[in-house]
């Protein structure tokens, strides 16, 4: 559950966030569509706590993000434009190693397992920097849920994937879902905000403009309204 109130945030005397009000209940799907420079990436961050907003009140699960973010942390799962990894690890090396930051145990089995979910057992101890921007792209995915978040963040998940990959990340959210994970996912990718989340947030100029349900996997509805709102008008 992921509770947003009034929030700004301002960096060199410019608004990137322009008093953004969000709701969004246990369990939900959301994808954030917008423009480039809009604010996407910013929410995430926001939310992941890399940065800290000028003002406004974000509760995550029911706690206040600027009093108990260190509880906050070990129940989120952060995706960002970079992967996190490190280059010299091999994918076990890399989510073992993040596996201890977090407590979790058995985490070699763990780590094993989801290398094997994200398809790159063969690569298991090879080390990542020779990998494909794809390859870390699934062993990224890997990372952000190897402790099992409550709440899951994904900027643009989908960008590098081949069509085996996405399947996979798909399968990853909606299984996580049925758990009970609550998703917020940045994307540009129309197809994939339609086929797998239930709701979509659009932003722009650091505000939201539309915030609306999707039925049917109807994409072109997502397309029609993202048009509308986002083309023409600055
Ligand atoms: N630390 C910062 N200092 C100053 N400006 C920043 C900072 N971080 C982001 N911005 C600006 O805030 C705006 C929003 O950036 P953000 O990365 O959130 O956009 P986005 O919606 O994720 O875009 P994209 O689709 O290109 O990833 C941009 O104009 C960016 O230049
Ligand atoms: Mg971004």
């Amino acid at each position: 559950m992921i509770e947003i109130q009034k929030l700004i945030k301002q960096a060199d005397n410019k608004l990137i966030l322009r008093g953004v009000d969000l709701s969004i209940t246990k369990g939900e799907t959301v994808a954030i569509l917008g423009p480039n420079g809009a604010g996407k990436s910013t929410l995430l961050k926001v939310l992941a706590n890399l940065i800290k907003p000028t003002s406004g009140q974000v509760k995550i699960n029911g706690m206040d993000l600027k009093k108990e973010h260190l509880k906050i942390k070990k129940i989120v799962g952060y995706l960002p434009h970079s992967s996190l990894l490190y280059d010299h690890f091999s994918p076990l090396e890399n989510l073992v190693f993040f596996g201890n930051v977090y407590g979790i145990n058995n985490v070699e089995t763990s780590a094993i397992e989801l290398v094997k979910e994200v398809g790159l057992s063969f690569f298991l101890n090879e080390p990542v920097k020779n990998f494909s921007r794809g390859m870390i792209q699934r062993i990224a995915i890997a990372r952000a849920i190897i402790h099992e978040p409550e709440v899951l963040l994904l900027d643009e998940p989908h960008t590098g994937l081949d069509q085996g990959a996405i399947a996979i990340l798909n399968n990853v959210i909606l299984t996580m879902k049925e758990k009970g994970t609550t998703t917020l996912m940045v994307t540009h990718d129309f197809k994939q905000a339609a086929e797998i989340c239930d709701r979509i947030i659009i932003v722009k100029n650091g505000k939201i403009v539309d915030d609306f349900k999707i039925k049917d996997r109807d994409l072109n509805f997502v397309s029609e309204k993202y048009q509308l709102l986002t083309e023409g008008v600055s």
